[in-house]
Parts: structure tokens; C-alpha cells; sequence
């Protein structure tokens, strides 16, 4: 499964895209504004930080609109997904950019038949929203699962993005569940990297490294590469 990066944030971006983990990023209204400035520059610097697709979200509701700031967001990098949420006018909007060559990103998925309304009108990604269903006692899972199912036995060509991710179990069983990405804030990808056995183990080794050096008063000790033939 890929891990993309939910944010607006330039360093953020960087910074995972340093850990080699950057597959794409997703950005929507509400993470463009915890930034603020210039979303076309904002877009403009993260497609050039990731190779991977980077989703722009429309503002418009209206088919006409929607397929207008599509285009605009598809002229300013290669790798732009155009984000559109599910409604009637999303599915036209969909369609009409998929004939454009334009890859879109359905957003505000929260069942397995809206995913599958999307992939049929040409939708690239699919967006279910995990954390928002589980907000409200649903499983967010059950829905990345039965459309990851759905995407498979169909051969359809889109792939399942697991959205709304608020904890680190979300991308154990959206991996699991067969997703094909799973979009992950800062905050928890970093949390992804640690455990608490690993802290201490490191902190063990290298306590053991440090008492060899002290026996041998001072001398470091071999390193296995360095051992002779
Ligand atoms: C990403 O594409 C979604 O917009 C985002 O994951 C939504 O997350 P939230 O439900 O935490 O706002």
C-alpha cells in the first residue's frame, strides 16, 4: 500500500519525502486554510516536492465550474488529481475531465456503491473517509474493504485512497483491507516510524557498545566488517 501525505504544509512534505516513504500527497479546503496564501503556489511547490499525484480539491458545485477550475488546477503540474466530491453534478464533472485525459480524485466517499458510481464514470482514486464514518459508529473500514473487493473482482482501473486516517491502526487495516493508498497526516506517519522497544533497544546497544570501550580503556571495539579474513 502507498502512503500519501494529507497536508498543505511545504516542510511536512519535504520532510517525509526525505524518509523515501512520499508516494503523493492529498490536500483539500480545510488544509489549504490552516496554511493560507496562494493554493495555485502552494500546488505548484508540492508537485515539484513529489513525483507521486497531488490532489487539488474544486470549490465550485456546479458541473461547469467544477470541469473549470479542474482544467486550471490540471495546467499547473503534470502530476495534479483533480479532487471532486460525490454528487450528481461530481460524477458529470468526473467524466467530462476523464475525457480531458485529467485524473480525478472522488472525494467524500462513505459507501461502497458511491465508490463504485465513481470508478464507472472514470475517477482515477477513490476517496472513503474513514475517521468521519467511525465518527459516527459506522466502520470507515468496512467501506475501504467491500470497495477494495469491488475494485479487484471488477478489474476496474482506479484505486482505493483510504482517507481520514486518525490513527496508526487505520493504515495497519486499510493496508489490510486492501487499499491501494492510504493518505496519513504528519502526525501520524512520524508515529508510524516509532516504538517504544525500539528506543530502548537502540539505547541498550548502544550502552553495551559504550561499556566494551570502557574495558578496553579507551580502544573501540571491532566492528564485524572490520574482523580479519
Ligand atoms: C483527504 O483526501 C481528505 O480530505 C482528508 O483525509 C479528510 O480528513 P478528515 O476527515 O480528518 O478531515
Amino acid at each position: 500500500m502507498k502512503i500519501f501525505l494529507d497536508t498543505a504544509e511545504i516542510e511536512e512534505i519535504r520532510i517525509a519525502a526525505r524518509w523515501g516513504v512520499l508516494a503523493g500527497v492529498t490536500t483539500n479546503p480545510s488544509l489549504f486554510a490552516k496554511v493560507g496564501g496562494s493554493y495555485d503556489a502552494i500546488l505548484k511547490q508540492i508537485c515539484e516536492i513529489t513525483p507521486g499525484p497531488v490532489s487539488a480539491e474544486v470549490i465550485a458545485e456546479d458541473v461547469d465550474g467544477m470541469v473549470r477550475e479542474g482544467r486550471h488546477f490540471a495546467k499547473l503540474a503534470s502530476n495534479i488529481a483533480v479532487k471532486i466530491p460525490m454528487s450528481e453534478e461530481g460524477l458529470k464533472a468526473i467524466a467530462t475531465l476523464a475525457l480531458d485525459g485529467i485524473r480525478t480524485n472522488c472525494t467524500l466517499i462513505f459507501s461502497a456503491n458511491q465508490g463504485l458510481l465513481a470508478a464507472n464514470a472514470g475517477a482515477a482514486f477513490l476517496s472513503p473517509f474513514v475517521g468521519r464514518l467511525d465518527d459516527i459508529s459506522e466502520s470507515g473500514m468496512n467501506v475501504v474493504r467491500e470497495l477494495a473487493a469491488i475494485v479487484r473482482t471488477h478489474g476496474l482501473s482506479t484505486e482505493v485512497l483510504a482517507a481520514s486516517i486518525r490513527h496508526p491502526r487505520h493504515v495497519t487495516d486499510a493496508a489490510l483491507a486492501g487499499a491501494h493508498i492510504a493518505t496519513v497526516p504528519h502526525r501520524i506517519l512520524k508515529q508510524l516510524i516509532y516504538h517504544p522497544l525500539t528506543d530502548s533497544g537502540i539505547a541498550q546497544f548502544r550502552a553495551d557498545w559504550a561499556s566494551v570501550r570502557k574495558k578496553d580503556s579507551g580502544a573501540a571495539p571491532q566492528l564485524p566488517l572490520q574482523a580479519s579474513p
